[in-house]
């Protein structure tokens, strides 16, 4: 098969043949219709993870077809249409007994533990626990969208955030992660404050539903800004960006007993991060993380998509063909890419 390979850490990767993969006996291999190109894979891509072993094929947003299954899995075949969440899970550890796949114990993520989707097959793990049936009448570069970015927001909103209607939601970082966090917040009747330093990131968070946007790149105080905007504090507020600013701003632009959801990353190199921990006390707040979401609770999210409610395809602004990917892979350094890129494999 194709597939996108790097030898070296950060250094450009290349298109080449390479053996096609074969499935576990409860796992599946499946032909890659179309898979997004995410910053996590750039960070991959630069050495910054350390399950990465090399060579290495990047990739793990994808939509496709079962071409083989394990003689181990009993719910797919091949043909069938499908998705899977970035963790992979074991579906036998505790967190997985408890339903809590998107923090199992023995975790695989396709293109960081293993090759991923950035090729015309990928394996997959635990086929039965993880994979997601994509309906007939979804695009695979729609269920692509779906992603780790935007299935991580609706888990950081909907299920660790539980926005209601009416409430203030502040979204700390529009990329991938918070945009899709600004049209899930809208789409369940929240009123969205976005705050980013990029001006196109601020048209796009207004365009998918944001009312209020705050420029961080010339707004000193981000959280006093929020604080003001929605009269005393967001209910709800993400760090979809991960950083220390952006982690204690979205903390200190909470209302009493409001919930802060980090979803960013907080990169190593910046040591522990300080958290406004005296606000958290006096104002009754909860912290919260978030990590990607469960196969098995898709089903609410596809619902809305498919009602057209939650329009993950608005995110996509560009598709490109696998001999682009390397030049891509490298431009995610250097350009803070507005909207999601999707890879067809096959084109
Ligand atoms: N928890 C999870 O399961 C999970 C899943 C997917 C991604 N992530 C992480 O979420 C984070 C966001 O991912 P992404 O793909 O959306 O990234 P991205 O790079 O596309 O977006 C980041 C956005 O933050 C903005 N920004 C930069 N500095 C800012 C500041 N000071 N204040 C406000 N905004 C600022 C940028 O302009 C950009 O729009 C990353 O750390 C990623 O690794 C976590
Ligand atoms: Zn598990
Ligand atoms: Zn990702």
């Amino acid at each position: 098969m194709r597939a996108v390979v790097f030898e070296q850490f950060g250094e450009q990767a290349e298109v080449r043949d390479v053996p096609d993969p074969h499935p576990a006996p409860h796992g599946v291999t499946v032909r890659v219709e179309a898979t997004g190109l995410c910053r996590s894979d750039w960070h991959g891509w630069q050495g910054h993870d350390p399950d990465i072993t090399l060579p290495h094929v990047p990739g793990h947003e994808l939509a496709g077809v079962v071409e083989a299954a394990g003689a181990g899995v009993s719910n797919w075949r091949p043909g069938d249409r499908v998705t899977v969440p970035f963790v992979c899970a074991c579906g036998s550890c505790a967190a997985c007994a408890a339903g809590d796949q998107q923090v199992c114990e023995r975790q695989t993520q396709p293109g960081f533990t293993h090759w991923g989707s950035f090729a015309q097959y990928v394996a997959l793990d635990h086929a039965d626990v993880n994979l997601v049936a994509v309906p007939e009448e979804m695009s695979f570069a729609t269920a692509a969208s779906l992603g780790c970015r935007f299935a991580t927001a609706f888990r950081a909103v909907v299920q660790q955030g539980r926005v209601a209607a009416g409430e203030w939601v502040a979204v700390h970082g529009c990329g991938g992660v918070g945009l899709s966090a600004v049209m899930i917040a809208a789409a369940s009747g929240a009123r969205v404050v976005a705050v980013d330093v990029s001006p196109q990131a601020l048209e796009l968070a207004r365009k998918f539903g944001a009312t209020e946007c705050v420029d961080a790149s010339s707004t000193p105080d981000t959280a006093a800004a929020v604080l003001a905007l929605t009269g005393g504090g967001a209910h709800l507020s993400l760090d979809a960006l991960g950083s220390p600013t952006t982690c204690a701003a979205s903390v200190n632009g909470l209302r009493r007993r409001g919930r802060h959801i980090q979803v960013g990353l907080l990169p190593s190199t910046s040591g522990t991060t300080p958290v406004p921990m005296a606000r958290a006390i006096a104002l009754e707040l909860e912290l919260l993380g978030s990590h990607g979401m469960a196969a098995h609770t898709y089903p609410p999210m596809l619902e809305l998509v498919r009602a057209g409610v939650l329009r993950p395809d608005l995110l996509v602004t560009s598709t490109i063909g696998l001999d682009a990917v390397p030049a891509a892979l490298t431009a995610l350094g250097t350009a803070p890419g507005a909207g999601v890129t999707v890879i067809e494999p096959w084109s």
